[in-house]
């Protein structure tokens, strides 16, 4: 950085300029106060060091020490002032509106030298930690603008949510919407064809939900249940109504006749979209625990849970309602039936759930009479 040497072009300025470029000082010498005030504005940062000689008059040197201290580009770039005035200066009121050093005539020109040298040291130090200061200044306004888009990302992000989850919701709740409808066709197919009213449907529905729900399987699950169970006899619709409405025993043959509803029933939706549970019922809801049952002859666990859920639920109502082939029985003998197929027909644990909520299940029952 360079020293800007104002004087008044006399001797005593070229001797301080000498004894500053023998050195190793670059120096723009001025003699008048408009050339020094052009350099510091239009070079503010190549200056290190602004030095006043007197010689020029005295409201000079306060006008330059001014002009210096009132612009951004050049308050801090220190001021030595050489005092020639002898004693018309106060040298404290110098200091005071921010004169660096000063120095009286006589002086030691390396005490000049070392002075000045100084202060340009000084400046170039206290520029870096002005720059750097601004770095950090930037870095937190990036930093607040970052965080500030980050806040306004994320809540976008928040009201894209919040669309989505109205979309999804409206979607579940037509699929839901479009399930249900199919399921009541099925059903009411299912009607013309089986001796069973409504009711029947819908008391196996609950009951299955029932014993799902108490058994603690998670909601969905649950909901699935109750929505799907209505589908186990579909296949009933493939069945003659000389069997489906004959009143007592079925022949063997019957028998077999009748056990088809199962796979005619998985047959009718194989294919289509409902969930493997809705299948699952359909296809396995006469399975027995011990094996015993049809169309597989699955054993215990091999048995699809819906499927062992909806077996309870479809033979306790269909032992408590009364059928073209029987009469309804007592709840007593049918509780009693339930209980023989512990193990054999049931799942124990499922049943066990069946029994702890019996007071649910008749108050199901209640409110889903047979007109
Ligand atoms: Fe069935
Ligand atoms: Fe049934």
């Amino acid at each position: 950085m360079k020293v800007l040497l104002i004087d008044d072009g006399g001797l005593f300025g070229k001797v301080l300029r000498d004894i500053l470029i023998t050195k190793d000082l670059e120096v723009v010498n001025i003699t008048q106060k408009k050339d020094a005030m052009k350099i510091l504005d239009e070079k503010p940062d190549e200056i290190g060091v602004v030095i006043l000689d007197g010689g020029i008059s005295l409201n000079d040197h306060i006008g330059l020490i001014n002009h210096v201290k009132n612009s951004d580009r050049t308050e801090y770039i220190p001021i030595i002032f050489i005092d020639s005035y002898n004693e018309v200066v106060n040298i404290e009121e110098f200091l005071n509106i921010g004169v660096y050093d000063y120095l009286k005539k006589p002086f030691d020109n390396g005490i000049f030298y070392l002075k000045v040298k100084n202060a340009i040291k000084y400046y170039e130090n206290f520029k870096k930690l002005k720059d750097a200061k601004n770095k950090i200044e930037k870095m937190n306004l990036n930093l607040r603008e970052n965080y500030r888009r980050a806040d306004e990302l994320n809540r976008r992000l928040e009201e894209k949510n919040k669309i989505l989850g109205f979309l999804v919701d409206a979607r579940t709740e037509e699929l839901e919407r479009m399930t249900t409808s199919l399921i009541s066709a099925l059903e009411n197919a299912n009607l013309y064809n089986d001796e069973n009213t409504g009711k029947h449907i819908i008391r196996v529905s609950l009951y299955a939900e029932l014993i799902s729900e108490k058994a603690g399987f998670d909601k969905l699950f649950s909901k699935k249940i109750k929505m799907y169970a209505p589908l186990h006899d579909i296949g009933k619709v493939g069945i003659s109504d000389n069997i489906l409405k004959k009143p007592g025993r079925y022949t063997e043959e019957e028998f077999e006749e009748m056990k088809k509803h199962v796979t005619i029933g998985y047959n009718m939706i194989k294919d289509s979209p409902l969930p493997k549970l809705a299948k699952e019922i359909i296809l396995y809801h006469h399975e027995k625990w011990d094996g015993t049952g049809y169309t597989n002859g699955l054993k215990g666990e091999e048995i699809p849970l819906a499927a062992r859920i909806v077996a309870i639920a479809d033979v306790f109502d269909a032992l408590t309602t009364k059928r073209t082939y029987k009469e309804a029985f007592s709840l007593m003998k049918a509780l009693k039936i339930l209980e023989d197929g512990r193990g054999k027909h049931f799942d124990p644990f499922l049943l066990d759930i069946f029994f702890d909520n019996i007071d649910s299940v008749l108050e199901i029952r209640e409110e889903n009479k047979d007109e």
